[in-house]
């Protein structure tokens, strides 16, 4: 049976007058200006709630003055940035081989049973989280271990100490 996809809601976007300042002064660091623009579009994609939307990549390309298809071509290469909406918690487990061998995919599943998401790229309804499975995070000594959002590692994890994450986050937020 086909998937019904949910349409994704669009909103406008206009970066804070902090984030307009941290991009022009990204923009003055480099000799070229393209090489502000995956820094600019972290900032960007924070500001939007965690991911990279068509209204962002039209609010960089003005505020840097460069075209919209260079700054989509760079958001669209790096995995780093989400194309579409991701939980408050953007979970990103290493499921390469040391992390896959030693159960990184077993505590993906465990955690995403917890936290009620029935596939990677999912938004639980709570509107908490989002499971991605990623390449080797470098981390490797630590497996199996993941990420949330662009906070530091967390690792030696196993399924139970995984479901634990899931709730105190949950808590953390509140719900
Ligand atoms: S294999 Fe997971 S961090 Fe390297």
């Amino acid at each position: 049976m086909e998937m019904q996809k949910q349409p994704i809601p669009r909103k406008a976007f206009k970066l804070s007058p902090e984030g307009v300042a941290y991009v022009k002064n990204e923009l003055v660091r480099y000799e070229q200006k393209q090489s502000a623009i995956i820094r600019s579009l972290y900032r960007a994609q924070d500001e939007n709630g965690g991911w990279v939307s068509p209204e962002v990549i039209a609010e960089l390309s003005n505020v840097m003055d460069i075209p919209a298809a260079q700054i989509e071509e760079v958001a669209t290469f790096y995995t780093m940035f989400n194309k579409q909406p991701v939980g408050k918690y953007h979970i990103q487990v290493c499921c390469t081989l040391t992390c896959g061998m030693l159960g990184g995919r077993e505590l993906t599943d465990s955690m995403m049973k917890e936290a009620g998401c029935s596939r990677t790229g999912e938004m639980s309804k709570d509107g908490l989280f989002t499971f991605s499975k990623v390449e080797c995070l470098g981390s490797c000594d630590t497996a199996p271990m993941l990420q949330v959002n662009r906070d530091p590692y967390i690792e030696g994890l196993n399924e139970q100490k995984g479901i634990e994450l899931v709730r105190s986050l949950r808590a953390k937020a509140g719900k």
